[in-house]
């Protein structure tokens, strides 16, 4: 006899469908406006106690309307955003976004796939994103790709192909059982996101060599390979050569042909770190010194960055879709596929990554791609790299400012002088710059560390930066600069 005891009938969904549609339409008008009107907004606050305290609530134990919990989206988490869809938002290096995008990840979100396995739609929207990925990248139709969160984990998956093709028998016994220590390659102004899967796939960090650079700051062609030559005298195992196309400090590209060249020498993995870089690849000016990347066995590169996507999403693309497969593809019962239904359609994309739950990433891309065509993305990428040009010719010509490295791609690391200053002394000075330029709203450069100095650091992959915004940034830095002194 079945026990007919009173069962749950309620569901998340909202109790008033007319209601939800109301701050729906609500949400994405005000989110419109904000977009709209960000120019005229200061780029960053810093974040009041009052809000730092309320974002310390209890787990809540009963749920709330709707209305009111955008209102406290509104007063304590809308303003104090962290800035990057502002037109002088220059930061690390990170994308602006655009609505098109918003809208991608909305209805991705209302779809809610889960783009791992099945005959669904969006298996195959993704497969078409990675396969437009291959054409601007000029990688052949035979390569494989995956979108994943971004560089970091492009990156790293790209290594892990790299590993268990290179290195026999090391997805079996991890790195066990090798009589020789596998070493790997990049230059020491390679983005931490190498060394971290170094660490990940057991080569380790000690298993790295960070070969020095020249004053570019592109690696050092005799250094490196000097430093193969001694590995292979003393007994490791070189498998794998990191080039960067682009810089994480200062923009520089390796001589990325060379490298190609010294793989086949010492028969390595090659692979391309252009987090940013890569995608210049779709401009004039840059599209011969990034041919290489056509070359390469892996590339990786984030939409997020340099293609102005909503936040996450990266690419890898695999030169051998074999390989690619052998290092991920795992066949247990639950994920059988079936040659109809539901359970049919493409390869799983488990097969190419770590991942097994994906979301529908791939959707604003699509729709951005769509929306904007290929070539307005590469007058984009050259309009950023025009005015990082333009911010060098501006700190160059002003004798209170110094360029701290030669300016590549999108790029430039300046900083404020003054003749009766130490370098310590400087260093504080550029530090309050930078702070005082985000406090107060103006602009939000970043910064890092050249030579010992510290630099004043502007990495342009925004879309919303007019000519403007560069001299106000340089008006103000001196301005600044002097009041500091
Ligand atoms: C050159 C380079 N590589 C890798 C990364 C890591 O990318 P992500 O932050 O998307 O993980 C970055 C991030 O700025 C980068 O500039």
């Amino acid at each position: 006899m079945i026990n007919r005891k009173k069962m749950i009938e309620e569901t998340l969904d909202p109790k008033d469908w007319e209601e939800m549609r109301a701050i729906g339409h609500l949400m994405m008008d005000d989110m419109i406006d904000y977009l709209k009107d960000i120019k005229d907004k200061p780029v960053w606050k810093p974040i009041p106690e009052e809000t730092k305290t309320f974002l310390k609530e209890e787990l809540p134990e009963y749920g709330m309307n709707a209305k009111e919990i955008y209102a406290q989206f509104k007063t304590h988490i809308l303003p104090y955003n962290k800035g990057n869809i502002h037109p002088r938002f220059w930061a690390w290096v990170q994308g602006t976004g655009t609505p098109m995008g918003v809208f991608g990840d909305f209805l991705a979100s209302a779809m809610n796939p889960n783009v791992t396995i099945g005959e669904q739609s969006p298996m195959y929207v993704d497969q078409e994103v990675v396969n437009w990925c291959k054409q601007m990248m000029h990688f052949p139709e035979s390569a494989s790709g995956i979108l994943l969160s971004g560089g970091s984990m492009a990156n790293t998956t790209a290594l892990i192909v790299a590993r268990n093709h290179m290195i026999a028998f090391s997805r079996k016994e991890g790195m066990q059982g090798l009589a020789l220590k596998p070493v790997m390659y990049c230059s020491s102004e390679t983005h931490s996101c190498i060394a971290k899967a170094a660490e990940v796939i057991g080569v380790g960090t000690e298993g790295l060599r960070k070969i020095s650079v020249n004053a570019d700051y592109t690696i050092n062609l005799e250094s490196l390979e000097q430093t193969i030559r001694d590995d292979i005298s003393k007994g490791y195992n070189p498998f794998c050569l990191v080039g960067n196309a682009g810089t994480v400090n200062t923009g520089a590209i390796d001589d990325l042909k060379a490298l190609k060249l010294l793989c086949e020498k010492y028969d390595l993995w090659f692979h391309i770190d252009g987090a940013f870089g890569a995608l210049a690849k779709l401009t004039d000016q840059y599209k011969e010194k990034l041919k290489p990347i056509e070359e390469a066995d892996s590339v990786a590169f984030d939409l997020h960055k340099w293609m102005y996507m909503p936040y996450e999403v990266g690419c890898v693309l695999i030169r051998n879709k074999e390989a690619h497969r052998n290092a991920f593809s795992f066949a247990p019962n639950y994920l059988m596929t079936h040659e109809g239904g539901l359970a049919s359609g493409p390869d799983s994309f488990n097969n190419f990554g770590i991942e097994l739950s994906r979301g529908f990433k791939a959707l604003k891309v699509w729709m951005s791609i769509k929306e904007q065509g290929i070539k307005k993305y590469a007058e984009q990428i050259e309009k950023n790299i025009q005015q990082a040009e333009y911010l060098t010719d501006l700190v160059n010509e002003n004798n209170t400012l110094e360029l701290l490295a030669p300016t590549s791609l999108n790029i430039v690391c300046f900083r404020f002088v003054n003749s009766d200053k130490t370098k310590e002394e400087l260093n504080q000075l550029n530090k309050d710059i930078v702070m005082k330029l985000q406090v107060s709203g103006i602009a939000s450069p970043s910064s890092t560390i050249l030579g010992g100095n510290y630099a004043i650091r502007v990495a342009i992959t925004n879309h919303r930066s007019i000519t403007s915004d560069f001299d106000l940034l340089i008006n103000e830095t001196i301005k600044l600069g002097n009041s500091l002194l």
